[in-house]
């Protein structure tokens, strides 16, 4: 068994300069389409559930699944990972079902929509440390705040993340890794005009903390998705995600973990709807999530090798949670 906890898939990464992307799962494709791009490329990975993931699979479903993933590929690295806890409670339930890291997103309320100040941020994040920790789990944390909306999680209202902020923060909580907010968003309109990300806030970070920076909001949204996805009857004009080059520059300034999410989304919601516009004689599910499934595993597979994640899955021996929990007592 591979399951391990994340800050070990990170913290290897970090040392040879690679990315690892974390991808969203709400079902069996989607698992299954990770799993196929992680064993052709030989990629170590994070799969994550969201709470509103969590909650469509009542809890047991993608809990499950997301184990079977671990057994059937003992020989890939893999971290079972819940996106944007809003709570010790999200965080607490999320350990309880097996995942092997949490993330606490204190940059917003419990209701993953209103701005918090930075003593709520720290508090709260603190607390999950203090307990995953004493389970081996690993945390991510958040300083600063995303923008975008439309998939329900973020503010809205951009905070580029202050790096002397992100120090204390650090210090303050204990945590694993830092996502910070560089400029890109959630969801697949990120930019009205000019793609621009902070790579000189990103360069004063990695400068003062040492642990795995993490950057949320990292589709690229490919036009080749989306005129897919309009071709077939879609209509999502203007969307725009971050070129894969500004991806490539991030992880070489010091992003480790890269969440993807959307582009996942249009590459399954491309195939069902070309095989609905094409065949509209099928009504198997298997005909239309089938080429939904590796239409995904593609995609992947090309993320893998792009951020650097390729070749990576043997290249250390995997460590289960209790060991960790040993290391964090030290
Ligand atoms: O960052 C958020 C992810 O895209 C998950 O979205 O809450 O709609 O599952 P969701
Ligand atoms: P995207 O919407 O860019 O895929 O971001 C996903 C994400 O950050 C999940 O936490
Ligand atoms: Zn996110």
């Amino acid at each position: 068994m591979a399951l391990v906890p994340m800050k070990q898939i990170l913290e290897e990464a970090r040392k040879k300069g690679y990315g690892v992307g974390a991808y969203n799962v709400n079902n069996m494709e989607q698992i299954q389409a990770i799993m196929a791009a992680a064993q052709k490329t030989k990629s170590p990975v994070v799969i994550q559930a969201s709470r509103g993931a969590l909650k469509y699979s009542n809890f047991i479903y993608l809990k499950h699944l997301m184990q079977a993933a671990v057994e059937e590929n003992p020989d890939i690295p893999i971290a079972m990972h819940l996106d944007h806890g809003n709570s010790l409670e999200s965080c607490k339930k999320a350990i309880s079902l097996g995942f092997s890291s949490v993330m606490i997103d204190g940059s917003l309320k419990e209701d993953g929509k209103t701005p918090s100040d930075y003593e709520y941020n720290v508090n709260v994040t603190r607390s999950v440390v203090e307990y995953a920790h004493a389970y081996g789990v690993t945390v991510e944390g958040e300083i600063g705040r995303l923008g975008g909306i439309e998939d329900g999680v973020g503010s809205g209202s951009v905070h580029v993340t202050d790096p002397d902020e992100a120090k204390k923060f650090v210090e303050a909580t204990g945590l694993d890794a830092l996502a910070i907010a560089i400029g890109t968003s959630h969801g697949a309109y990120k930019f009205k005009g000019d793609k621009h990300l902070a790579f000189d806030v990103l360069e004063k970070v990695r400068k003062l903390i040492d642990i795995p920076i993490v950057l949320h909001g990292a589709s690229s949204v490919p036009q080749e998705l989306i005129d897919k996805v309009n071709k077939y009857g879609g209509k999502m004009p203007g969307a725009t995600g971050v070129p894969m080059e500004h991806l490539k520059k991030a992880i070489k300034l010091g992003v480790t973990k890269i969440n993807v999410d959307t582009d996942g989304r249009l590459a399954v919601t491309g195939a069902i709807r070309e095989v609905f516009a094409n065949s509209p004689d099928k009504f198997d599910p298997r005909d239309y999530l089938g080429p939904a499934r590796d239409q995904l595993a593609g995609l992947i597979t090309k993320k893998m090798q792009d951020f650097g994640t390729a070749g990576h899955s043997g290249d250390y021996k995997p460590i289960g949670l209790e060991e960790m929990k040993r290391a964090y007592k030290k």
